[in-house]
């Protein structure tokens, strides 16, 4: 159990899966919680959970996270609600699979989009507070595929990658600030996004995991926390690869 009390925490794509994990440890460990997505149902019912779960505050905010001046936006309604913005979690992710020879420009522009420019559009609109109040930290999810590629996921695994190097380049501009800057590399988590899976490849796909087994959401949300706590106070640039050895 971490100790977030008094912290503000912004989580995109909370409102199930992994972003909904993240939230409820970062909850577990009392930080006040700010829950974005594009799904309202799901984002509401997230809130009440980290409430329960010990968030003296959860507010939904919905927006697109491809959408900069949305972006901008409720990174101001959060200072305003909040009072400050301690750590923030660009976990909000889609992936559109094909071949290259007949990936749509379309869906590697909204891949693209949401997956990297999200998180660059999030972190550029916190720095300011960030900077001001001289410390913070960042926490992208990246995934396996973004470091070895992947058939079939040319955005998805461009995206990914890309949003490495640019946790690395951001952690370096802002390091000085004690800001930390960390990427999380999921390998095959058990989630909505993957359940849509036949059972014969997910299981197919386990075997190849040295541990056996598919991740859970809370394994990954385990290691946000850590990042996102003052326990990993001199880690920062970090790719942190949590896939059962999937990679090593
Ligand atoms: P999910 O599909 O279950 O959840 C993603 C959430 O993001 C959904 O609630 C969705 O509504 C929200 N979202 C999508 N587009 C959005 C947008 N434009 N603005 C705001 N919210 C938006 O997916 P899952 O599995 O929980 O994935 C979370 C993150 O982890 C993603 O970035 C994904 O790429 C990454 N990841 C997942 C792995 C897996 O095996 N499930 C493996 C490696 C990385």
């Amino acid at each position: 159990m971490y100790d977030f009390k008094g912290k503000t925490a912004l989580v995109t794509g909370a409102a199930r899966g992994i972003g909904r994990a993240i939230a409820l440890e970062l909850a577990r460990g009392g930080a006040s919680l700010a829950l974005n997505d594009v799904n309202e149902a799901a984002a509401k019912e997230a809130v009440e959970l980290a409430e329960k779960e010990g968030a003296p505050k959860a507010k939904f905010y919905k927006f697109d996270v491809a959408d900069s001046a949305a972006c901008n936006a409720a990174i101001d309604s959060v200072l305003t609600d909040f009072g400050g913005l301690h750590i923030l979690v660009n976990n909000a992710g889609i992936s559109i699979d094909a071949l290259v020879m007949r990936f749509k420009d379309e869906d590697w522009k909204k891949t693209l989009d949401i997956n990297l420019t999200g998180a660059f559009n999030l972190m550029r609109a916190a720095t300011r507070p960030m900077m001001k109040q001289r410390s913070g930290a960042i926490v992208n999810i990246a995934s396996v595929v973004g470091e070895t590629g992947n058939a079939g996921q040319a955005a998805y695994s461009a995206s990914k990658g890309a949003l490495i190097a640019l946790t690395k380049t951001v952690a370096r501009e802002l390091a000085s600030r004690s800001i930390r800057v960390n990427a999380v590399a999921p390998g095959f988590i058990d989630t909505p996004m993957t359940q849509a899976l036949p059972e014969a490849a997910k299981a197919k796909l386990a075997e190849a995991i040295p541990l056996a087994r598919l991740g859970t959401a809370q394994d990954i949300a385990d290691c946000v926390a850590w990042l996102a706590s003052d326990k990993a106070s001199y880690v920062t640039g970090g790719v942190i690869r949590v896939n059962g050895g999937m990679y090593m």
